[in-house]
């Protein structure tokens, strides 16, 4: 029969070769309903179920458990798609068993986690978010796509865009931290970036919205916790990353782990239908998380697997991942009436749909070519622009008496510590196909960069982990006979990522000691953090003399570290998320309600005994070699209507001595709504270029949408009444007016 998809294929009318108009798409479209409509007549009620299964190869192991027989369940003709499997020739061996050995020949999906890359990896999500750079994260996931089509797949499990206020949860590493609008505009620039403006270009890939919805708010920071919260917060502060993605087109939606409201996300017809399907009208279809369905069972909400399989599709889920449930119980499921067979067709349709986009029905092997995987892997040009991406995402957190950039006619740097020379933390958690015996380690990257006339005196001084001092003499010895102390510290990469929760997130084991013992010779010591999540440091931030944020920056990380050590970039990155003083400060996040109570010097106010209100360092803070002066906010009107806009400029100058980049943000707060309103949330900025003394205006035009938010009765509208405003170089430091929005 598959020659027979393929010829159905050929008889497409003239009209698809034609220039690109709204009468092509509709002729597109009309064609792609028709083939789908009789490629589904063909169809057995199994083969539709298989094509809501969706297995893991054994070339990467993402969850608890996986299954021996899916080759044998794919020639069945009962597997839809297949994670887990790359490279083109494994991928096509695999296309050839659905292509060759089924009934009906049709070909498989192939989806993996390309998280941040694929061969060349980029900074965590949480690094690529500091960047506030929005082409260059839309260009990364370009790049992710080209590398990762060009070895057989076809779908990326990302964008992860999981709001959370929590850095006790591992998966903050893969977010892009605590707000909403900051993590909807880079939901959006990575939806573009991975599926451009036709999926059937062999460049780009489907991309996934996940984890819907709220995963990223478990209790007490450990994963796969319940959640639990107002649909308020819900609607305002977790699902606009999500809303903003189906605006974008984004292709699938991944179901979440947690239980909401009490309902697992994967059985929540209020998530699935109700708010996915009828509020956004999306059109794609939705994957549940690994074996997410099965684990209704565990969460008290499904009697068995057939029971938790009823309620998973009946709610709106359209692919069973690794679970094996649909497969096992669906059609005895709608044989006893309680899965209608429409709801299967619907399903198996959009998944289908999809298949077609991609160009599969045409040639299913179309991205799954030696050729091209030998030519866009790893290439010069991605590494350079990972280089430069990575530089980017660096936050420079402290730089005491201008102690960096470092001179280059430094004589000696001792480097210690054990992230200093260590290849495989670089790459993070979820480094997908990444090599990280390819990844440029901090200390190569200083050899890379430094001639003969600076001596390296390198210590590892201890492990991340454990408790052996044994390597501390050497470690001072080096820092005694250098100028400047490089101290490369932080967490393993498998610290954070997946099922990775801490409830103490300082730096682990004995490095804080070692940190200790060599600030201690009063020399000018620099700390390069290497983690996934913000860390406890203040007796680092006291000590040290400059910190720089580096998260895991990926292949390129020692050659981007290098850089902005010596100042051949100018560190632009900006915190996406709050930085605690200490863990009873969590969850702590600059778009706080005031409450009725705001923190005074007396005593029956919203405060600590033993800890300030304030973080560390604040949402959206960063420092730069050079310094930027902010002008008063300059309005073009104190009102504004309800259905008009206004402007907001401030003049932006480089006070410093050298080219700077700043991320000029805009805040507002409601004084007054028909619910209590946060004390600022970000509602836009723009990441600006000054040359030393240039000055720029930066103009930020708002209407009601930047205003509105969800009410009482989840209706999405601005409330007419006084706003302040605030523009400035982070969410504490600021300009501020104030304006009225008119009825
Ligand atoms: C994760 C998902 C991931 C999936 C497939 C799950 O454990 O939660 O984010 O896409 O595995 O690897």
């Amino acid at each position: 029969m598959h020659k027979n998809l393929f010829s159905l294929t050929s008889i497409l009318p003239l009209v698809f070769f034609l220039a690109c108009t709204p009468e092509k798409h509709d002729a597109e479209t009309r064609e792609m309903k028709r083939f789908i409509d009789n490629l589904m007549k063909e169809m057995t009620l199994e083969e539709k179920i298989g094509q809501l299964t969706l297995y893991s190869s054994y070339m990467d192991e993402t969850g608890p458990f996986m299954n021996e027989d899916y080759l044998d369940y794919i020639r069945e003709g009962r597997v839809g798609a297949v994670f887990n499997a790359f490279t083109a020739d494994y991928t096509r061996e695999i296309q050839r068993i659905a292509v060759e050995e089924t009934r009906l020949g049709i070909p498989l999906l192939f989806g993996y986690d390309v998280i941040h890359g694929h061969r060349t990896i980029f900074p965590m999500p949480i690094g690529e978010t500091a960047t506030w750079d929005m082409e260059a994260i839309k260009k990364s996931a370009q790049i992710a796509a080209r590398e990762a089509t060009a070895e057989g797949l076809h779908w990326t499990f990302s964008p992860m865009i999981d709001v959370t206020r929590d850095p006790r949860w591992g998966r903050i590493a893969e977010s892009s931290g605590e707000d909403p609008f900051l993590t909807a505009e880079v939901a959006r620039a990575k939806v573009r970036g991975y599926q451009g403006d036709d999926l059937k270009d062999l460049h780009t890939m489907l991309a996934t919205a996940k984890h819907f919805a709220a995963y990223g708010a478990p209790q007490a920071g450990r994963d796969y916790h319940t959640v639990d919260m107002s649909e308020i917060t819900l609607r305002n502060k977790f699902l606009p990353p999500f809303k903003a993605t189906v605006e974008e087109g984004v292709a699938t939606f991944m179901t979440a782990f947690n239980d909401l409201f009490a309902v697992p996300a994967t059985g929540s017809e209020f998530l699935l239908t109700q708010i996915l399907r009828d509020e956004w009208g999306f059109e794609g279809f939705v994957v549940t998380d690994y074996t997410s369905i099965n684990e209704m069972v565990p969460h008290g909400f499904a009697r068995d697997e057939k029971h938790a399989g009823k309620l998973a599709i009946n709610a709106g889920t359209d692919m069973d991942m690794q679970g094996s449930v649909f497969y096992n119980y669906l059609a005895e499921l709608v044989a006893e009436g309680k899965v209608s067979e429409s709801r299967i067709d619907e399903a198996a349709r959009r998944i289908l749909t999809m298949k077609y986009k991609l160009g599969l029905f045409d040639d299913p092997y179309r991205y799954s070519d030696p050729e091209r995987e030998k030519e866009m892997i790893m290439t010069a040009e991605n590494l350079e622009f990972a280089r430069d991406f990575a530089r980017k995402s660096i936050v420079l957190l402290k730089n005491e008496n201008n102690t960096l950039p470092l001179s280059d006619n430094i004589r000696s740097i001792a480097l210690i510590g054990p992230m200093a020379d260590n290849q495989r933390d670089l790459i993070g958690s979820w480094s997908a196909a990444g090599d990280y015996t390819k990844s440029v380690t901090l200390l190569q990257g200083l050899k890379n960069r430094l001639g003969s006339q600076t001596q390296v005196n390198y210590a590892k001084g201890t492990d991340v982990i454990g408790e052996d001092k044994s390597g501390f003499p050497q470690a001072i010895r080096a820092a005694a006979i250098s100028d400047v102390v490089i101290m490369a510290l932080g967490e393993h990469y498998w610290q954070s990522g997946e099922a990775a929760s801490r409830s103490i997130i300082d730096l682990p084991g004995v490095q804080e000691d070692l940190f200790n013992e060599i600030v201690k010779l009063g020399k000018p010591v620099v700390v390069v953090l290497m983690n996934g999540r913000p860390l406890t440091i203040e007796n680092v931030d006291a000590k040290a003399s400059a910190i720089l944020e580096t998260w895991f920056l990926g292949t390129t990380a020692g050659d981007a570290i290098a850089d902005v050590l010596f100042g051949d970039y100018n560190p632009s990155g900006k915190l996406p998320v709050t930085f605690p003083r200490n863990v009873g400060q969590i969850p702590i996040f600059y778009n706080v309600k005031n409450t009725g109570r705001p923190k005074t010097e007396f005593k029956f106010t919203s405060k600590y005994l033993d800890v300030p209100n304030t973080p560390l360092y604040p949402f959206g803070f960063g420092l730069s070699y050079t310094t930027f002066e902010y002008s008063d906010i300059n309005l073009s009107s104190n009102q504004m209507p309800l259905d008009g806009s206004l402007n907001a400029s401030v003049t932006v100058t480089n006070t410093g001595d050298r080219f700077g980049e700043e991320v000029v943000q805009l805040y507002i707060r409601q004084l007054v709504g028909s619910i209590t309103r946060p004390i600022k949330e970000l509602k836009a900025f723009e990441k600006i270029a000054l040359e030393p003394g240039e000055s720029r205006e930066v103009t930020f035009e708002l209407n009601q949408n930047h205003l509105a938010f969800y009410n009482a009765n989840n209706e999405f509208k601005a409330e007419p009444g006084e706003f302040h405003l605030f523009i400035g170089t982070n969410s504490e430091d600021v300009k501020k007016t104030s304006f009225t929005l008119m009825e």
